[in-house]
């Protein structure tokens, strides 16, 4: 585990999926899978800083809450946007919301992270970068209402 919160350097980054990670929750005290993703180089280019190259997400739809966008070997996207393999959310892969599906307006939960001379950096006071991957036991809540299917 890395004492200066790095996750990884922006080359390991796919393109056109995401990294996986795994955090601490300081608040609850448990951990969550994250991911980051990266941003097409107009966004970069564009005015942009190297951090704003990169962003981070919970790794959890809006939909059902317990639905991991990258199911382990990186969450699909489509044009810049991610997709929920379930039933076909998309967001933003900069801002996070949901453009297209039943959890349409909603947000992904942003983690804060930093590019510097390469290297993507977890920053957010709410969380603790544990290790790259997924958790290592899954910790689902299924006692959680939100988490019903009908
Ligand atoms: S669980 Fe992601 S769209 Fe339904």
């Amino acid at each position: 585990m890395a004492e200066d919160g790095s996750i990884t350097s922006v080359a390991d980054v796919p393109d056109e999926s995401t990294f996986l990670f795994t955090v601490r929750d300081l608040d609850e005290d448990e951990q969550k899978e994250a991911i980051l993703v990266k941003l097409d180089e107009e966004a970069v280019t564009d005015g942009g800083s190297e951090s704003a190259a990169i962003t981070g997400w919970l790794n959890y739809c809006q939909h059902f809450t317990h639905i991991k966008l990258d199911k382990g070997s990186g969450a699909p996207m489509r044009d810049g946007e991610l997709v929920c393999a379930n039933h076909g959310a998309y967001f933003e892969s900069d801002s996070g919301r949901c453009t297209y599906g039943p959890c349409e307006g909603a947000y992904l939960t942003e983690l804060d992270v930093v590019v510097e001379d390469g290297t993507v950096y977890l920053t957010d006071d709410d969380y603790e970068f544990v290790d790259t991957g997924p958790m290592e036991t899954d910790d689902l809540d299924l006692s959680s209402k939100s988490n019903y299917e009908f």
